[in-house]
Formats: C-alpha cells, structure tokens, sequence
C-alpha cells in the first residue's frame, strides 16, 4: 500500500477532505469476550450482516490548526477513542501539525437501542483514512485501518464490508461471504426497551471473561459456528444458517448469565418475543432471533415472510415497534 504525500488531496485552502457513510452491522455468531482490552483483540471471531437503511455518515476535513473538532448529530464531543484513531491516522500518513474537524451523523434511531458505534467507527476511520490521501478498497481493507477501527469498537471492521462479513479471531481477517445483493434476507428489530443499556459490552465482556465459569467452554465451542454458519451461506440455506445464529446467541448469553454478578441482557418481553418467533416456526414460518447486548430482538428471515412475521411481533403487548433493515454496502467515500 502507498502512503500519499498529505498535499495530494490538498484543495486551495491546505486542507483535505472526505465523507463517507457506513451501515450497522448485526452479529449472527456473536463476539463477546476479548483477548487484548488495550488492542481490543477479540477472543472469539464472528460473522455479521451490514444492514441498511441505517447508519452513519462522517465528513472530515485535515487542517493546519490548533485542535481536533468533533461534532456528533451537531453536538461537540470529546471522544477519547476518536481521538486515539485520529493521532494513529496522523502517524501513518505524516500527517502531524494537521488537525481534523468532524462531523458525524448517525441515521439510527437512538431510541432503537442499535449499537451505532460500529457505523461510527467505520466511517470515521475510513474518513480520516481517505482524507489523508491514503489508499482503500473494499475487496482488501488495509490491516492498519481494520486495526484503528477495531481499537474503537470490536465489531466496527464489518461494517467496512457489505452483506455477509466473517471477522477472525486475529481481529484483521475481514472476508465477504456474500454481497448484499447476493442473497435476499430481511431482518426485523423487535424493540421492546427506550432506556439505555445498563452494562456497556465492553463492561459486560470484561466481566463475563473474569468471573463466567462458561467463558472457556463459549470460546472453544466458537470455531464450529463460525464454519457451519459459513457453510450454510454458501448453500444458501437460511434454516441452517439460523438454526446455528440461534446457538450462538444462547451460547453468548448464557456465559453472561452466569457471570458474577449475574449479567442478564434478556428482559421479560424478550422472552415472549423468543417464544413467538419460535412458534411462528411450528406455524411454517421461516423466522430465527438473535439478540446482542441489549432487551430487543432482531429476527433474520426471508422477505417474502416479513410481513407475517413484523404484523405478528407488532401484535405483542410490550413491543414498542418492529424496525424492518436490509443489506447494506459496506462503508464507501461519497463524491
Ligand atoms: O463491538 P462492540 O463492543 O459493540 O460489541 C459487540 C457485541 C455484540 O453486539 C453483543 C456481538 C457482536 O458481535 O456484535
């Protein structure tokens, strides 16, 4: 890879600038747990989708200047991990007297509860990234971008990916498994929860990895679903594909479960949402659910059963609305 000079994307006024936008991304076999807090190198990989409509958009400009300026849905932030991303940045492509001004915007309901921070990350650093003039494809992100976004949140470097994305347990490995326009599936959000999350997954993984007894037995068992998952992609076979996502995301909950204290994500109407999903299934619809750090319930399925299954979850008492997500490109400059 070559390292522009900082002036290549210089405009008249000495500066230089990029925008680009990012999808979330929903894990089908999770990541919990990390191997390195201060790489933040996972200990498990993981497989995701990209999603659209939803997500983020980050337009950033290098400057000569005296300090770094981020702004998120117009409000200044002081962000510790962006700054980290932004002095790697300046590092790698020489960029030091420079200072970056940001401003991002993140497109996700907050009152979903969707994790934005791996959109966010993405495009930030994919941001600063082209920004500085450095070299980017989707078919092989550069390992040092991968790694900056990664610092700033573990599931971040699939959203630089579309479709379906598998991510290593080195934490670089990224590798599309299909494009988002590869196999047409849709995936509901049941949300059932306006709070916010009450145990951060960073929190949460920490003290799942120190205190769960199950913690090894979800690491060793991980590997088998990652490539029966992957399997299953590849024939196309969403039954297969879900029945594995499902393990998974018992799998990752339980081994919170029995953390100490008790570190219990799933909620009452979590439950009932659960249950609904599966007789759905007894009813012949193709429907499987997973869930992350957080109450609500994301069910993956083919289009041709979203209507079914959004108007049936809708219909439950403690489901606040049932948010309807594609997939989605992986992150991309915008001219
Ligand atoms: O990248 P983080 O810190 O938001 O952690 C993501 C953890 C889960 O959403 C529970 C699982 C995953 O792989 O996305």
């Amino acid at each position: 890879m070559s390292v522009c000079e900082p002036e290549t994307k210089l405009n008249h006024h000495g500066e230089m600038s990029a925008t680009v936008s990012a999808g979330i991304n929903i894990a089908l076999i999770k990541y919990w747990g990390k191997r390195d807090a201060t790489r933040n190198l996972p200990a498990v990989g993981s497989l995701s989708l990209t999603l659209a409509p939803w997500g983020s958009t980050t337009a950033l400009t290098w400057l000569k200047g005296a300090e770094h300026r981020f702004t998120l849905n117009g409000a200044p932030q002081d962000d510790k991990k962006v700054l980290k991303l932004l002095r790697e940045v300046q590092r790698y492509a020489g960029l030091e007297g420079y200072v970056a001004h940001i401003e991002s915007r993140n497109s996700v309901p907050t009152a979903a509860g969707l994790a934005s921070s791996a959109s966010g990350m993405a495009a930030l650093g994919l941001a600063a990234w082209r920004a500085a003039g450095l070299d980017y494809s989707e078919e092989r992100p550069p390992p040092q971008l991968i790694e900056l976004v990664r610092v700033g949140s573990g599931s971040a470097p699939r959203s630089l990916i579309g479709g379906l994305v598998r991510l290593e347990r080195d934490g670089l490995t990224l590798r599309q498994l299909s494009p988002p326009e590869g196999w047409p599936l849709s995936l509901l959000v049941a949300v059932v929860s306006r709070g916010p999350k009450e145990v951060s997954s960073r929190d949460g993984m920490e003290l799942t990895r120190r205190t769960s007894p199950y913690f090894q037995a979800w690491v060793e068992s991980h590997p088998a679903d990652l490539d029966e998952a992957e399997r299953a992609i590849e024939r196309r076979d969403l039954e297969a594909l879900g029945e594995v996502m499902e393990h998974s995301t018992a799998k990752m909950h339980a081994c919170a479960w029995g953390a100490r204290p008790p570190l219990r994500y799933i909620q009452g109407v979590s439950l009932m949402v659960l249950d609904r999903v599966r007789s759905l299934r007894q009813e012949g619809v193709g429907a499987w659910a997973t869930m992350d750090a957080g109450p609500h319930v994301k069910v993956l399925c083919s289009p041709q059963d979203q209507a079914k299954i959004h108007a049936t979850l809708s219909a439950l008492d403690g489901v606040l609305e049932v948010l309807t997500l594609t997939p989605g490109a992986g992150a991309r400059e915008l001219r």
